[in-house]
């Protein structure tokens, strides 16, 4: 029999979530899990992917937004539709693949009803004298696949909301709007294009330890400190046999994490924003001036003009979480977008971006990080999926009930619904804070 606890559920939310601390059923419990789908990822704007993933018509990508399959593809007159991922007639999916091309129109596998790029019923199979003095066939709604109920598209991202109302996504990303600008204000043209493949990594967590990770200052000299260490000794190694005594910079992007004394990550600062998006400032340093960077800002200053050129280039973001469901590194045209699939089961997809107009070397700068701290065979990513695998087991344990966030917990400044984490505190916990007072009212909506 079906059940309704849901609406229960959600009355007794309050009583989960304290301003410094968490109890564990809320990365534990399937039934919050559910209400999260439904008040959270199907609700909210979620980014679907990128417009250059679809250039033609036809082109479509299969997309997860909250519990629901759907489909990004490019219309015919040049624009994007999502469509839930079924087909009217007896519930299959439309796209069995990923990614491809549909052709001009939509083909069902079972009985091949077909489907404009809109989702609007093109045809059925002998629809005359198969479904005459029904009320099914053309004009009637029921048979068009259904689609996202809202889609917008900002500078080539293209996100869904799979409810009627609610703010616009400008309204809902706020100030965060600010990674999509920094990535494409890097490129020359203005634009980014996406590289037409990312890394799929499912995580044995919840999906809230990862977005929680993100911004999570304190952990990268702790959690990354032995691959750290590693990369540095093979830097300095390399160093002594070249000329300039320098290794290549990519060897500085993961010797960072040990070099960097854990005291210093303090000298960060979070600044978060309502509807749980925050922003991590400071920068590792990636500005050298080697002669693929000098050949990148010769091309910027003659597009933009130097004022223009360092607005651009001293923006100071490392980080920009869109909660719930999006981790974006704009200065190294990386995003991660995280799928729920369950209580447990987290996916994370990993893209990265080309900046249109720029040198090819800047473009292998950006991979080489992409790889160095996503692929398969780096220890990064692998240090932080087995904190995440460890972090949901131990808080499904009885071990305790409460997950803290104290870390400088009372000395965040607050103003106007902003709150940023004081001077020298950038590992605050404010980022974990702020995301949790967002589930709560979220859930509560
Ligand atoms: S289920 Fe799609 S045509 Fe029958
Ligand atoms: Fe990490």
């Amino acid at each position: 029999m079906l059940q309704e606890r849901v609406p229960d559920l959600s009355r007794s939310v309050t009583s989960l979530v304290e301003p410094d601390r968490v109890r564990r059923e809320v990365y534990t419990d399937p039934d919050i899990f559910e209400l999260e789908m439904q008040r959270i990822h199907e609700r909210v704007w979620i980014y679907c992917g990128h417009l250059t993933q679809i250039p033609k018509a036809g082109d479509y990508y299969t997309v997860q937004v909250g519990r629901q399959p759907m489909i990004m593809v490019r219309k015919s007159d040049g624009g994007v539709a999502v469509l839930h991922n079924r087909c009217p007639h007896r519930g299959n999916m439309i796209c069995g693949d990923l990614k491809g091309n549909t052709g001009e129109f939509f083909r069902c596998s079972y009985h091949a009803w077909t489907f404009h790029h809109d989702g609007k019923l093109k045809n059925i199979p002998m629809m005359e004298s198969g479904y005459q003095g029904t009320r099914f066939g053309k004009g009637n709604p029921d048979c068009n696949v259904k689609p996202a109920a809202r889609v917008e598209v900002y500078r080539g991202f293209v996100f869904a909301s799979l409810a009627k109302d609610g703010p616009s996504l400008k309204e809902f990303l706020g100030p965060a709007i600010v990674a999509f600008d920094d990535m494409c204000d890097r490129a020359p043209e203005g634009e980014v294009e996406i590289v037409p493949n990312c890394f799929r990594v499912i995580q044995r967590s919840n999906w809230k330890i990862f977005m929680e990770n993100q911004l999570d200052a304190l952990h990268p000299s702790v959690t990354h400190q032995s691959t750290g260490r590693a990369a540095h000794e093979v830097e300095k190694q390399i160093a002594k046999k070249t000329r300039k005594g320098e290794a290549p910079l990519s060897y500085h992007m993961l010797s960072a994490f040990a070099t960097v004394t854990i005291d210093k990550w303090d000298g960060f600062q979070t600044i978060n924003y309502p509807h749980g998006h925050s922003i991590l400032t400071g920068y590792m340093g990636l500005r050298p001036q080697d002669p693929d960077t000098l050949a990148y800002d010769k091309i910027m200053i003659k597009k933009y003009g130097k004022k223009r050129f360092e607005e651009i280039i001293g923006v100071n973001i490392h980080h920009v979480l869109v909660y719930p469901g999006l981790s974006v590194q704009s200065p190294l045209q990386q995003l991660r977008a995280v799928r729920p699939l369950g209580v447990d089961r987290t996916l994370t997809e990993i893209w990265h971006f080309r900046l249109k107009g720029a040198p090819e070397a800047i473009y292998r700068r950006s991979l080489a990080y992409y790889n160095l701290v996503n692929s398969p065979a780096t220890l990064i990513n692998a240090d932080d999926l087995e904190n995440f695998w460890k972090c949901h087991q131990g808080l499904a344990s009885e071990g305790g009930d409460w997950v803290s966030f104290h870390r400088h917990y009372g000395r965040d400044l607050e103003k106007n619904g902003v709150v940023e984490s004081a001077p020298n505190m950038g590992t605050s916990e404010a980022p974990m804070r702020n995301q949790m007072k967002a589930w709560v009212q979220y859930l509560q909506d």
